[in-house]
């Protein structure tokens, strides 16, 4: 087995129990062997190039699709063009992203010119849409099968059959149910992604992810804590929760006791080992005072809490089917502060909702004023087909939203200065991530600051906390010297 692969201890006890598990088990060795005998690429592996759009669930799933495609046989490359098999793993919670994905897909046409025996698949959240994976197979000839998101599992039989030389196939399963036992190929050693639930129950007026990620499931707190454990063996140091609103995981009762989020998060600090945790994401609505407690009280939580607003609009707040008030969420976020006094808070943010006027915007701009974010995620507004906001009257003319975004931006890296400046002169714990890519020379760390903390030292330090004395802060990155021992 190729390294860094995650598979489940008990994989084969429970494929004797479970005959999906059975068959994904019995497909892989099917496609290993047929890649073993068919010699297609000669004397090396042949490779598998995964292109994954979208947020940490799907790169998350995308760590399912190497671990699965590794253990078919698969060597993983950097880059399509040496690739016997590509995997596109597409988002659709904005146009831009759809448009992105389709233009990436055109560009591997003349791959497959070049290289017949090539197999392309496309899954992931813009496939899950019925007239997405239509507009595949009627306009990409080339590529021979898309998978929704509920269908990942079924990945090795897609390829056994494009192998084979079978039909096309295109999967719309509406099967949301938890699939556990698939092995994982993680991109990093030393941060993890680990999911705890699957899907969104919210339906907020302009999002697409409920209608392809299908209702929220919980997967069991036994399985999170038994991936937990294996991580840290492994090395994962910083390891994030996730889920599209991990406020809600609901892990039943274990030995009379209700596991939500909190709980979860004190058992899985009950574990051995130097690590952190994270979690994303939280809605407002249900960010409850135990896991403020949680955060206040446990050394490995990571000081950051994401709470994405949206809107500092009542009015429009209602029409984005929220469930809270800005009133509200600002009175969480003093909840938090009083708990956690240096927390950073960061939040995503939409402009140009339909019938968003200059006085709605207003408010979004005092409502990051009061929350005083460390960070905001924006974005302009992007109608998304079947979703109640697309049809509302009162669109916002692509002027409007793109004035007021800047708008927004520079507010945003006002406060986020002005925030960062209580760093200055401190001295953080941080995980050393590697070499910094825009620094040159220079070592990245990332601990509760938001931004990547830069400084000068060994490499051997790649996968360790260190203590940084944070020299100067600026809107999107730190730097610091590292802190001699017993200074
Ligand atoms: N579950 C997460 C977010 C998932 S999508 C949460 O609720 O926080 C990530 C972000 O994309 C959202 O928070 C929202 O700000 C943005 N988003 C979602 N749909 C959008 C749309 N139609 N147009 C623009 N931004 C959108
Ligand atoms: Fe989308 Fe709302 Fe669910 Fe987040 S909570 S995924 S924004 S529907
Ligand atoms: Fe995109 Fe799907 Fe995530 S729509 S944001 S990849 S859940």
């Amino acid at each position: 087995m190729p390294e860094n692969i995650y598979l489940p201890e008990n994989a084969a006890a429970d494929a004797a129990a479970d005959p999906v598990l059975a068959e994904r088990l019995k497909t892989v060795a099917a496609v290993r062997e047929k890649l073993e005998k068919t010699g297609r690429v000669g004397e090396r592996a042949p490779k598998y190039f995964i292109q994954t759009f979208g947020c940490q669930q799907n790169e998350a799933d995308s760590e399912r699709l190497a671990g699965m495609c590794a253990a078919m046989g698969y060597e993983k490359t950097d880059t399509p063009d040496d690739a016997e098999l590509i995997l596109v793993n597409t988002c659709a919670v904005r146009e831009h992203a759809e448009k992105k994905a389709l233009s990436i897909i055109g560009n591997y046409k003349h791959l497959k010119d070049k290289n017949p025996d090539l197999v392309i698949g496309v899954g992931g959240c813009m496939v899950t849409q019925k007239a997405r994976a239509d507009k595949i197979k009627g306009s990409y000839p080339y590529v021979s099968f898309t998978f929704d998101t509920g269908a990942i599992g079924s990945v090795p039989s897609l390829v056994d059959a494009a192998l084979s030389g079978g039909k096309r196939t295109f999967v719309l399963s509406d099967s949301w149910t938890i699939s556990e036992g698939i092995p994982i190929r993680r991109e990093s050693k030393h941060m993890a992604w680990l999911s705890i639930m699957y899907g969104c129950n919210n339906f907020c007026s302009y999002c697409i992810v409920p209608y392809v990620r299908g209702r929220e499931r919980s997967r069991s707190a036994s399985a999170i804590l038994e991936e937990a454990k294996m991580l840290i063996a492994d090395g994962a140091r910083d390891i994030t929760l996730l889920g599209q609103n991990v406020n809600s995981y609901d892990g039943g009762t274990v030995n009379g006791e209700r596991v939500d989020i909190a709980e979860l998060m004190h058992k899985i600090c009950a574990l051995d080992g130097d690590f952190c945790l994270r979690f994303m994401t939280s809605h407002p609505k249900d960010a409850s005072d135990r896991l403020i407690e949680a955060m206040a009280s446990e050394d490995k939580i990571v000081k950051h809490f994401h709470l994405p607003i949206q809107s500092g609009s009542d009015r429009i707040l209602k029409a984005m089917n929220r469930r809270y008030t800005a009133e509200g969420y600002l009175k969480t976020i003093e909840k938090l502060r009083a708990a956690v006094p240096d927390v950073s808070v960061t939040s995503d943010l939409i402009v140009g909702f339909p019938g968003e006027e200059e006085e709605d915007f207003e408010a979004t701009l005092a409502v990051m004023r009061a929350a005083g974010y460390d960070m905001v995620y924006s974005f302009i507004y992007s109608p998304r087909e079947g979703t109640p906001a697309a049809k509302m009257p009162n669109q916002i003319p692509r002027e409007v939203s793109s004035e007021r975004m800047e708008r927004l931006l520079a507010l945003g890296s006002a406060i986020a200065d002005e925030r960062n400046a209580r760093f200055k002169g401190r001295r953080l714990r941080a995980l050393v991530e590697g070499v910094s890519k825009t620094a040159p020379g220079m070592l990245t760390a990332r601990g509760a600051p938001v931004r990547p903390i830069h400084f000068e030292g060994d490499r051997s330090l790649i996968g360790q906390f260190v203590d940084l004395d944070i020299t100067d802060v600026r809107t999107f990155c730190f730097e610091a010297s590292l802190a001699e021992p017993n200074d």
